[in-house]
């Protein structure tokens, strides 16, 4: 743990998205196909092992951690996972712990996150409708998520809305949601829909929707400025000047950010996914399995961020996909 992170762009890697399990209790359509198969349980990483890597990568100069699915809330026991990695947090190597989730469960563990350390959390919601929630999730229930928020919001956990963009679902909600973070306090980060898993080229074209269409719908009734805020992540943030609120964009197709990437992510398995958009991976499991001492572990990681891509390939110009990834969001977790 000497030299830091940096692959062969000069970016340096300080920020781990880790998914926790590729298991989910939504469904989401634009994300997870009907019969999408779930991973064998045996094969997922103990709870310790997803802390001796996660501490190795901290060892290696990450500052950020992202836990995420999947859903992470519905591994079993993840809070014993919270609980220990908390201690970065205390000895000042992390500098935030944190999660992306789709809410279900936070009503339960919003207290024990703060209690970790946690100050934030993402939580996706596309849409404030009930019964386009159901639609969307394929079952989900939108009250269970507005309770998780409400509990996260009482727990004194900042709260960030993901919505992905998705045009004719959440087009006329554009403003409704605004509102109801306004309202409530809450941060929004809007994002375009990515070519993920497997979805026919028409269905995924048909409900792209640019945030650049979004955004001047948004600069049409208010003024928006620029903001230097960063968390980061991926997020480009402007301040609205009527209402004082804070809306993010992350925008792979409209606007490539991947110069400025400072991340990598590990699935369930133990696999180190160099870029969302690429196939580079490097196993982790087996030098993890191998020896109880770290140094493969860290050899591995090394040599694969030595060799992460400039970045992805998505592109929905010219009325076709490019750059589709097979594996879905939920494996490496976004
Ligand atoms: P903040 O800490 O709030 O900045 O979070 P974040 O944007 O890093 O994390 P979040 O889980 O909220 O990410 C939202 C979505 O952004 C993810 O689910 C992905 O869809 C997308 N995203 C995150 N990182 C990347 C990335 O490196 N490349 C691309 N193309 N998309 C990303
Ligand atoms: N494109 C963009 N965002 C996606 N998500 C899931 N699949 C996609 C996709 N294909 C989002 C979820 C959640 C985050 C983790 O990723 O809605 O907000
Ligand atoms: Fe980084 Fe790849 Fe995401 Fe681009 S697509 S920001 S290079 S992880």
């Amino acid at each position: 743990s000497d030299m830091p992170l940096t692959d062969p762009f000069a970016r340096p890697i300080t920020y781990l998205r880790v998914s926790v399990t590729d298991r989910c209790d939504f469904r989401c359509v634009y994300c997870m196909s009907e019969h999408m198969q779930f991973l064998p349980k045996k094969e997922l990483l103990t709870l310790e092992e997803l802390d001796r890597l996660c501490s190795a990568f901290v060892g290696l100069g990450v500052r950020k951690l992202r836990l995420t699915g999947g859903e992470p809330l519905v591994r079993r026991n993840v809070m014993a996972l919270f609980r220990a990695l908390s201690r970065h947090l205390e000895s000042g190597a992390l500098e935030e712990l944190t999660l992306t989730t789709n809410g279900s469960q936070l009503a339960r563990f919003a207290p024990d996150l703060a209690a970790c350390g946690v100050r934030r959390v993402n939580v996706s919601l596309d849409t404030l409708d009930a019964g386009k929630f159901a639609r969307v999730t394929r079952w989900g229930r939108l009250d269970q998520v507005m309770e998780g928020i409400a509990a996260a919001k009482a727990a004194g956990l900042r709260v960030k809305i993901n919505t992905v963009a998705l045009k004719g679902f959440n087009e006329s909600e554009l403003f409704s949601l605004l509102d109801w973070c306004a309202g409530e306090g809450h941060d929004l980060t809007f994002i375009e829909v990515m070519p993920m898993g497997d979805m026919d080229e028409a269905e995924r074209l048909g409900q792209y929707w640019a945030l650049s269409d979004l955004r001047a719908r948004l600069a049409e009734r208010f003024t928006l400025s620029e903001l230097p805020l960063r968390t980061g992540g991926p997020a480009r943030y402007v301040r609205i000047a009527e209402t004082g609120q804070t809306v993010g964009f992350i925008t792979p197709l409209t606007h490539n950010f991947c110069e400025s990437c400072n991340r990598v992510r590990v699935t369930a398995t133990g696999e180190l996914y160099m870029c969302l958009g690429q196939e580079d991976r490097a196993d982790l499991r087996a030098p993890l399995r191998g020896s109880e001492r770290d140094d493969d572990v860290i050899a591995a990681i090394r040599t694969a961020i030595a060799h992460k891509p400039k970045g992805h390939d998505f592109d929905y110009s010219r009325a076709h996909v490019r750059g589709q990834m097979s594996r879905s969001m939920s494996h490496t977790g976004g």
